[in-house]
């Protein structure tokens, strides 16, 4: 058969791990797709610059008319604006899409669905959420005939590294939040760690998967770790419990309607709570279903590779679902 063209938008830590990942499991993608796929280019801003591992003969600034050309849209240059159009521009085509971008679906995945179903073209979202963890799928598929009343986790790798370092190595807040900057574990904008905007998107994400209601990141109830003074870490600590930032959803009824409560802020948990208990960057969610009782899924929740790996798996479930 043909191979599938692939049009990749972005080379960042994600882009280049998918590009890499893409050719070197060549074989093994063809296989699971049923037929070969081609990475027909790297939309990038500047060409000129070289990505590790990646072909600079793929590099490519004309992202429109790679869009265009393409077969299936791999999103992973993260931000809403060009994404959000170039995304619509290739659903509006039938043309499936895959992102990562996890802002972009938080505060536009409503409407980028709607023009989705409207042109029956799969859009595919797994490593928006805590990476390779594959929560989406558990929340979507495994879980679709079940009722879920619940959703909590830790789901900021680079808050939870600042706590840990604090609570386990004794490290004075400011010093850790420094050292996790240093060390790369802050995004660009620290701000969307530390006031838990990132926490939000990904708690946002799962709600709406869950329990099919809107629910927009205005929504969330959110206190980040910036205003946290180690008085309250030695507080924790003297009631032998642990500061996690917290992301959580759940079912209410309020003037007799089913709503979606979504929570993200600091908790002081017991030593032996599920969530206390992840460490560095880890990530962990713990899901309440009536009949499947609680479930907890737990890993790395960013990183280029293990990103590129859920990316992939949901590049293989975009082509299997076309006619
Ligand atoms: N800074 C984020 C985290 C990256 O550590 O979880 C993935 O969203």
């Amino acid at each position: 058969p043909q191979p599938l063209r692939v049009a990749l938008l972005g080379a960042g830590t994600v882009g280049a791990a998918t590009a890499r990942l893409l050719q070197g499991r060549a074989d093994l993608l063809a296989a699971r797709c049923g037929r070969p796929l081609e990475l027909a280019g790297v939309a990038v801003r500047d060409a000129s610059r070289p990505r590790d591992g990646v072909d600079p003969q793929l590099l490519t600034t004309d992202v429109e008319a790679l869009v265009d050309g393409a077969d299936v849209v791999v999103e992973v240059m993260g931000g809403i604006e060009p994404a959000r159009t170039l995304i619509e521009r290739a659903l509006r085509r039938g043309v499936p899409v895959v992102t990562a971008n996890k802002q972009l679906i938080a505060q536009r995945g409503p409407e980028l669905h709607a023009v989705a179903d409207g042109a029956g073209a799969g859009l595919h979202y797994e490593g928006a959420v805590m990476a390779a963890v594959p929560v989406m799928a558990v929340v979507r598929e495994s879980l679709a005939g079940d009722e879920i009343t619940s959703i909590s986790g830790v789901v900021n790798g680079s808050t939870n590294y600042v706590l840990d370092l604090v609570a386990r190595k004794g490290v004075p807040f400011q010093d850790a939040v420094r050292q996790a900057g240093e060390l790369g574990y802050l995004e660009a904008d620290p701000t969307e760690d530390l006031e838990g905007l990132d926490a939000a998107a990904k708690i946002v994400i799962l709600a709406r998967t869950a329990w099919d209601l809107p629910v927009a990141l205005e929504d969330v109830q959110r206190q980040g770790i910036s205003r946290l003074t180690d008085a309250d870490f030695r507080q924790a600590a003297a009631h032998g419990t642990v500061v996690k930032l917290v992301a959580s959803a759940w079912r209410s009824r309020a003037g007799g309607l089913d709503r979606v409560e979504v929570a993200v802020r600091p908790v002081a948990l017991p030593q032996d709570d599920p969530l206390a208990q992840v460490r560095e960057s880890v990530n962990v969610v713990v899901i309440e279903a009536r009949s499947a009782g609680t479930l907890r899924l737990q890993g790395a929740g960013a990183g280029g590779d293990e990103t590129a790996s859920a990316v992939l798996g949901d590049l293989v479930r975009a082509v299997r679902s076309l006619p």
